[in-house]
């Protein structure tokens, strides 16, 4: 039986995590949960699985420090999975990692202190997923010669070119996917894919002019692995995020599960394009921040997590999202990422520049 730690299980990715320990019950144990302060819910989940519950900001690095598991499933938003993320690996426990902007921020530092403690670092995100699925077996770094993401293109993909006026409501319905607040957002201005292509060069060790990003509406390629011989690898399946935690929590294995299969007769075409450079300029802008290292990613997470909270509460225009962001980045110091304190003030100032901007 497989000890899971789960942090932010009252979230979207934390419910669907819930439901797949509920189709497992011989399989998995959580031990403990974690949440920001919906105790409630989460007091509810604990009884059911006889976990021990968490809360507050603490929370989840207690649930990690005081209990020991397989697998810590990190699920919470923004920098808060920092800590959790490398108290489990100094643990030796293996990481299935949701909350992508900690790649994100401090992905070198911690792919490094993974692969130092030889923890395994699980991709939950449906994108990830798909490629890890794609490279079972396979040498990256000698038969690997591109990575693809798909993107849905969220719910603007073929609005009208000025998103001046678009509302909380409008940004915050995604047509493929129910998920929390901040990653729906983040996918209606492709921040999030740029998120992933960062996600993806440290997880899989590949450099960014290697990842590239191709649109797909339909939801159902999850990304693709393109081998040096010419050969493409897919995976494929409708949109339930449940299937890439599922995967995560039983890798190297799979277990089967009563959920919706793919019928592709029944589907009329699967379509592809370009990304639109110029109606989602965040792609451009993550991968500038890349380039330039230190902790501009660190910086460029942290403007994103105050820029949509903004967006949210009506403070600051749809199309203001990425111009804060960019303002952010270009203005905040340039610092080596060299240490979690690093990347903990490059945090800081990121978001006292947001606030301000
Ligand atoms: N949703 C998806 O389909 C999806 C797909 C791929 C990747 N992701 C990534 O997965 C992560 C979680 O996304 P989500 O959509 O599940 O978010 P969500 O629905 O907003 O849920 C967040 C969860 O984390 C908890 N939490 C938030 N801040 C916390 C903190 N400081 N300390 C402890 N717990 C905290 C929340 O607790 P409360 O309920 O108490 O606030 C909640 O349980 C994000 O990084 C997202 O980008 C999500």
């Amino acid at each position: 039986m497989k000890r899971i730690i789960l942090l932010g299980a009252t979230g979207s990715i934390g419910t669907s995590a819930c439901d797949v320990v509920r189709t497992h019950p011989d399989e998995f144990k959580v031990v403990a949960l974690a949440v920001r302060n919906n105790l409630a819910a989460a007091d509810l989940i604990g009884k059911e699985f006889g976990a021990k519950v968490y809360s507050g900001e603490e929370g989840a690095l207690r649930a990690v420090e005081e209990n020991d598991a397989d697998v810590v499933l990190v699920a919470t938003v923004g920098l808060s999975g920092l800590k959790p993320t490398l108290a489990a690996i100094r643990k030796g426990m293996d990481v299935a990692l949701a909350t992508k902007e900690v790649l994100v921020a401090a992905g070198e530092f911690v792919t490094r202190e993974a692969a130092a403690a030889k923890v395994r670092l699980l991709p939950v995100d449906s994108e990830h997923s798909a490629i890890f699925q794609c490279l079972q077996g396979i040498d990256i770094q000698r038969e690997v010669s591109r990575l693809v993401l798909t993107a849905s293109g969220g719910p603007f993909l073929d609005a009208p070119a000025n998103l001046d006026d678009v509302t909380p409501e409008q940004a915050l319905r995604h047509p493929r996917w129910d998920m929390g607040r901040k990653v729906t957002v983040d996918s209606s201005t492709m921040m999030n894919k740029g998120f992933e292509i960062i996600e993806a060069r440290w997880l899989f060790d590949v450099p960014m002019d290697r990842i590239d990003v191709v649109v797909h509406p339909e939801s159902i390629v999850h990304s693709l692995v393109e081998f040096t011989d010419g050969a493409t690898l897919a995976q494929l399946s409708p949109p339930d995020m449940r299937v890439p935690i599922q995967y995560a929590l039983t890798w190297p294995r799979r277990l089967p599960a009563e959920r919706a299969k793919l019928d592709l007769a029944a589907l009329s075409s699967l379509t592809f394009r370009a990304p639109d450079g110029f109606r989602f300029p965040a792609l451009r802008l993550v991968r500038d921040a890349e380039r330039a290292g230190g902790t501009r990613t660190a910086v460029l997470s942290a403007a994103d997590e105050i820029a949509v909270s903004r967006f949210l509460d009506g403070d600051i225009r749809y199309t203001d999202i990425v111009k804060l962001v960019a303002d952010t980045v270009e203005r905040a110091p340039e610092i080596p990422c060299d240490s979690v304190e690093a990347v903990l003030e490059a945090d800081r100032t990121a978001r006292e520049l947001a606030l301000a901007w």
